[in-house]
């Protein structure tokens, strides 16, 4: 089973792709807004989650809140990556002109994607990530195969303070092992909760070099 999605041209002269990933409960076209306004002229490239919670699309399964299926997580990762893939030789563009914008849930899948396959994409915009796949040598069961190597990648994580689904060490956690497959990675902490806050789209444009 494949991805339904919504795909955007770019504007002329424009290579960037923005693979748009939604938060649990949206889809396809939820967060195109948001991307169009961080990455302006880009392609859209947003697949919805196949996986259904109750009704409402997501990247994986869990269990519970926080609580991840693993197996789920690495089967949607290589699935999204194929995906990817495959969208990348049919439309002719390059995994460097790859930029990530996930929300939540499509964050996470996005770092979990970055982590097993690397090549997917070179630039990420995370907001509201996580720590899913644990380092290589930590519990099996939750642990990658093999780190990878993330030289040439740069991603900027967006966590706020007083986010009660996403605690502060997870994300932070998810920073050093970034860091520690030689990505370049910036982490914003702002004073705010699960929702994203205006502060933070104007801290993604600034990174992305658009102020
Ligand atoms: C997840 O399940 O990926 C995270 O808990 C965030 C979310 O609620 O989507």
């Amino acid at each position: 089973m494949s991805f339904a999605y919504r795909w955007e041209p770019p504007f002329e002269g424009v290579q960037q792709v923005a693979l748009v990933l939604h938060g649990t409960g949206g889809d396809e076209h939820s967060l195109v807004p948001f991307a169009e306004s961080l990455l302006p002229g880009a392609a859209i490239l947003s697949p919805r989650g196949r996986i259904l919670e109750r009704g409402a699309p997501r990247f994986f399964r869990r269990f519970g809140e926080g609580v991840f299926d693993y197996e789920s997580i690495r089967e949607e990762a290589q699935a999204l990556a194929d995906f990817v893939g495959e969208q990348r030789s049919e439309k002719h563009f390059a995994s460097e002109d790859v930029v990530a914008v996930g929300y939540s849930n499509g964050a996470n899948i996005a770092a979990a994607t970055l982590l097993l396959r690397p090549e997917t994409w070179t630039t990420g915009v995370l907001f509201r990530p996580m720590m899913t796949l644990t380092p290589f040598g930590t519990n099996p069961e939750t642990a990658l195969a093999q780190n990878p190597d993330l030289q040439g990648k740069r991603i900027l994580l967006a966590a706020g303070e007083r986010d009660p689904i996403v605690p502060l060490a997870s994300v932070q956690a998810l920073v050093k092992q970034l860091q520690e497959a030689g990505a370049s990675v910036e982490l914003k902490v702002r004073a705010a909760g699960h929702e994203l806050s205006r502060a933070e789209i104007e801290d993604a444009r600034a990174w992305l070099g658009w102020t």
